[in-house]
């Protein structure tokens, strides 16, 4: 088992409703600026999670994996944004650059697939979500926290999922 910090909680998920679920109670509490980077294999179920993201945040658009296009906007009733990205087809960091995170960040909460592809784009900053394929339907979610609004983020996910600290 890894060490576990003040920053860091674990999930164990056995369905991908359960994963929607915990995507769910995070979405609740997301806001423009946000970053969460998904990290974690194929089929991991890092989309699986993001559905459950933009629901419990409102979205009035349904999520799908960002392919071809890289980037899929998805918004609330309100106008609001979320940008889910899908680094995984990026060849190049100066390809990468084009994207401008920044401007992203400025309207809307990001959302990556893939993050290490972006290395060094980042903000440092970030809400670490890492997914690993246990078996079959069964899944280990980690969440890591940088930064006084993330710990701020995972303090309310474990209030609300675990009832305090
Ligand atoms: N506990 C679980 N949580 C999430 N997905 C699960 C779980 N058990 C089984 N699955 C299945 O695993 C698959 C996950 O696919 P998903 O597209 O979410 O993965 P991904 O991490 O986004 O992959 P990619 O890197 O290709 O984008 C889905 O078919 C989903 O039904
Ligand atoms: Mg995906």
């Amino acid at each position: 088992m890894p060490i576990l910090d003040s920053h860091t909680i674990e999930f164990f998920s056995r369905s991908p409703e359960q994963t929607r679920r915990i995507g769910m109670r995070l979405g609740g509490e997301l806001k423009a600026g946000d970053v969460i980077c998904l990290q974690g294999n194929l089929g991991a179920g890092k989309t699986t999670f993001v559905q459950g993201l933009a629901q419990g945040w409102g979205s009035i658009d349904a999520v799908s994996s960002p392919t071809f296009i890289l980037v899929n906007e998805y918004r609330r009733a309100n106008g609001n944004l979320i940008f889910h990205l899908d680094a995984y087809r990026l060849e190049s960091v100066p390809e990468a650059e084009e994207l401008d995170l920044d401007s992203m960040l400025a309207e809307g909460v990001l959302i990556i697939e893939w993050p290490e592809k972006l290395d060094g784009l980042i903000p440092n900053d970030r809400l670490w979500i890492n997914l690993e394929h246990v078996q079959e339907e069964h899944r280990q979610m980690r969440f890591n926290a940088r930064g006084k609004r993330y710990d701020d983020l995972l303090d309310g996910i474990r209030q609300s999922m675990f009832g305090g600290a």
